[in-house]
């Protein structure tokens, strides 16, 4: 319902709203009304109150809460369900339990702060509050196992995508997950899946965005690696209006992902995607390989052709 409300006291077209409008519209009582705004008043929102005018919006607070997330997104199934938490361990961690749950389809759990957000192969993911997009998307799709980590660069290409129509940001992406820009790295993406030998129960898609940060705010050991929409743009962006351009394009994505399979995909990742044509290295847990990138397969898997000639399948690694 605030979702509603939110949108109508946003109407550009109306400078004030009365409760009675927003009652009829509603289909809700004056006290109920009287409630909502209570509400978002807690929130930070600021409201100012004119007798016989009605109510006008005079302050939306920067965060990416379900209210202002729904109150931007066209989508039927991504994002339907939206959870959001002022503070998480990790919202990968509730989506985990959430889908073990029963959770549906396109369910997002966003958190403003993660007090042990998690990186991949077992790294940390710095996730302060107030700046960035920490969220997860439980996905159900009717896939085989080994086809998860399309879905990895699906949403490599549905987070490049969502930023340029969001901020402008023309990001491009790093095998397997990385979105950056100018070499270094605005987000990453950690796909876990729960899965019975031949059928996948749930995929947990992690997306971590550096969206408002300034320089000084990344820890010293990130000041070279990382950067931010914000710093890249030269403006700040409000959080929900980066997550639900993203959580519109993954609809779009997935849905034809589902119906025409992973070739579309596949195209669009490599148009966006630096590693392909390059000399790169790539450290997997057990090996380095050296040589160059020769594309992905149809299982997202990174074909890299060494000196001699031989055709080496990445299935994970850090590529310099
Ligand atoms: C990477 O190492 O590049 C992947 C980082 C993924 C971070 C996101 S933030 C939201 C979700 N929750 C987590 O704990 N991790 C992922």
């Amino acid at each position: 319902m605030r979702d509603k409300l939110l949108k109508l006291l946003d109407d550009p077209s109306t400078e004030y709203v009365s409760g009675q409008e927003i009652s009829t519209k509603l289909g809700i009582s004056r006290t109920a009304v009287w409630k909502h705004i209570e509400e978002l008043r807690k929130n930070g929102y600021q409201l100012e109150a004119v007798p016989r005018k009605g109510y006008k919006l005079t302050h939306t607070p920067n965060v990416a809460s379900a209210d202002e997330v729904k109150s931007r997104l066209n989508t039927t199934t991504i994002g339907k369900d939206i959870i959001f938490k002022k503070e998480l361990p990790s919202t990968q961690k509730l989506a985990h339990d959430m889908a073990r749950n029963e959770a549906e389809e396109g369910t997002v759990i966003v958190a403003d702060q993660q007090l042990e957000g998690k990186g991949r192969l077992g790294r940390s993911w710095h996730s302060p509050a107030g700046t960035g997009l920490w969220f997860s998307i439980i996905l159900r799709p009717d896939v085989p196992p080994h086809h998860a980590p399309q879905l990895t660069l699906l949403t490599a290409v549905a987070a490049a995508e969502g930023i340029e129509s969001a901020t402008g940001v023309k990001a491009e992406i790093k095998w397997p997950n990385d979105i950056l820009f100018k070499g270094k790295k605005i987000a990453g993406i950690l796909t876990e899946m729960q899965s019975d030998p031949d059928k996948v129960q749930a995929v947990i898609v992690g997306i971590g965005m550096n969206v408002n940060q300034e320089k000084h705010q990344f820890p010293s050991e990130l000041s070279d690696k990382a950067t931010s929409l914000a710093i890249e743009a030269g403006r700040t962006f409000h959080r929900a209006d980066v997550i639900a351009a993203i959580l519109e394009r993954y609809e779009y994505l997935y849905f034809y992902y589902l119906k025409e399979g992973f070739e579309g995909v596949r195209k669009r990742w490599e148009a966006l995607a630096v590693t392909i044509g390059k000399n790169i290295t790539a450290r997997t847990v057990a090996k380095t390989f050296t040589g160059r990138a020769k594309g992905i397969t149809d299982d997202g898997v990174l074909m890299l052709e060494t000196a001699s000639g031989r055709i080496e399948y990445i299935y994970s690694a850090d590529i310099e």
